[in-house]
């Protein structure tokens, strides 16, 4: 049995490079022996990565994008979601995976960017690899947003009408963009299919591409660690690093473990409060889409609200241009602004351990902020605080910081007094 098992595999090896790639980035792929829980998240937001495409497929085969009226009144896509909970055999089950799984997808990638930002993995020689994330960053707000008009509730019509109408503030071209987008001149038919036809096939297929580019540039330079120091610096006479352990068996084991964890979490968010509190599944969006009727107060899903308040702060024009214009570049910037990191820190330590108390300090003040600036997108503009401190200045002044922690990072961060990085990572 062996040797015919060895027999395939050669014949494929001759044919594929299927040992050298299991080896290359596994069983031969030395990770440092000091990963902690923060490392875990790139592997849980490959696991939601998979649940979202697995579950997609299966919603396709009920759900029908046409937000045509059906003979009971109901747009048929809403209809189309209604039969999936209701009728489908395990419907449900698979549409609040999905539904639960694109909440679970941002608080992933959210802890899996902050872990780059503690153990300064966006440094040399990992720039690509953050880039690359960047990039999967803005394509899963894309398919993000387009996933969400396609059950065709209130909220899903007036958040894209929100949203597209942006758009429109652009100087020139703005108006004709909008139509472009939208297929129409309000979110229509015509929206929902073109959305549809990126939510299921385009963006995912730049996902999964881009995920792929992630992982071959990690495992082109190697991981970082919690001590952010590179483990290539000592190798034994095989020329494998000391502090390095393969990843197959011992990383699969300890990431399985913890998918096994993240999952219990995940089963229990879906079968207990798969809504999320409102939060997951807004309770809107329970409404049929009514182009009549504009919701009292529309606000974007959870995920998007740091950067909707950061829109919603810019309140002045500029050069004589619409501030709604400079509130869609302020948005844009707070998401691209990431990318520049790895030339934006100049402290000569990598990792959050040996950085010293500046950076500590304007670090837990930008967590504080964005935090902030998401709780206020939730909340209507006009949102007063306890003791009566209105919400509308704080996003300001919030935004204002979020911009200048990067803009002022080159000075800062030079600045800062850091703790000498040791030779070897620390391991007990
Ligand atoms: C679909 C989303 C994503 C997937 C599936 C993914 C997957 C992974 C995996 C499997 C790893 C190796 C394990 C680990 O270090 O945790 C990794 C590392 C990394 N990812 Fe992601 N990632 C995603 C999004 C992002 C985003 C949005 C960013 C940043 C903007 C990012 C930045 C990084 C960095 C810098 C590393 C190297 C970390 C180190 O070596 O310390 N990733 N990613």
């Amino acid at each position: 049995m062996t040797t015919k098992c060895e027999a395939l595999i050669e014949w494929i090896d001759a044919r594929f490079p299927l040992t050298s790639t299991w080896k290359a980035h596994l069983s031969e792929y030395y990770a440092p022996k000091n990963f902690n829980f923060w490392y875990a998240f790139g592997i849980l937001a490959t696991v939601v990565l998979a649940i979202q495409i697995i579950t997609g497929i299966f919603l396709v085969m009920n759900y029908k994008p046409d937000g045509t009226l059906n003979a009971a009144g109901v747009p048929v896509a809403f209809a189309s979601v209604e039969y999936i909970m209701r009728e489908v055999n395990g419907g449900w089950i698979i549409r609040t995976m999905h539904s639960t799984g694109a909440s679970a997808f941002f608080i992933v990638v959210y802890l899996h960017m902050f872990r780059g930002l503690l153990y300064g993995s966006y440094r040399k020689p990992r720039e690509l690899v953050w880039i690359f994330g960047t990039l999967i960053f803005l394509a899963l707000m894309a398919e993000a947003f387009m996933g969400y008009l396609l059950p065709w509730g209130q909220m899903s019509y007036w958040g894209a009408q929100v949203i597209v109408n942006l758009f429109s503030a652009i100087p020139f071209v703005g108006p004709d963009l909008a139509l472009l987008i939208r297929g129409d001149y309000v979110v229509s038919d015509a929206t929902l299919n073109r959305f549809f036809a990126f939510h299921v096939c385009a963006v995912p297929l730049v996902l999964i591409g881009l995920v792929a580019a992630h992982i071959i540039a990690l495992h082109e330079v190697g991981s970082n660690n919690p001590d952010g120091i590179e483990i290539k610096k000592h190798k034994d006479a095989n020329g494998v690093p000391l502090d390095g352990v393969p990843f197959h068996p011992y990383y699969t084991v300890k990431d399985s473990f913890i998918v096994v964890i993240f999952l219990i979490f995940f089963a229990a968010v879906m079968f207990f409060a798969p809504e999320g509190g409102g939060y997951f599944l807004e309770y809107n969006n329970f409404l049929q889409a009514d182009p009549l009727t504009t919701p009292p107060h529309i606000a974007p899903v959870w995920y998007f609200t740091p950067f909707y308040s950061i829109l919603r702060a810019v309140t002045y024009p500029l050069f004589g241009i619409d501030a709604k214009f400079w509130g869609v570049v302020a948005m844009g910037a707070s998401v691209v602004i990431l990318g520049f990191l790895p030339w934006l820190d100049r402290s000569p330590v990598k990792s959050i351990r040996y950085k010293g108390p500046i950076t500590k300090t304007l670090l837990a003040i930008f967590v504080v902020v964005f935090i902030v600036l998401g709780f206020l997108g939730v909340k209507a503009p006009d949102y007063v605080f306890p003791f009566g401190v209105p919400g509308a200045p704080v996003a300001q002044i919030f935004s204002v910081y979020y911009f200048l922690f990067f803009i002022t990072m080159p000075w800062w961060s030079k600045l800062d007094k850091c703790k000498p990085e040791p030779e070897r990572v620390n391991f007990k």
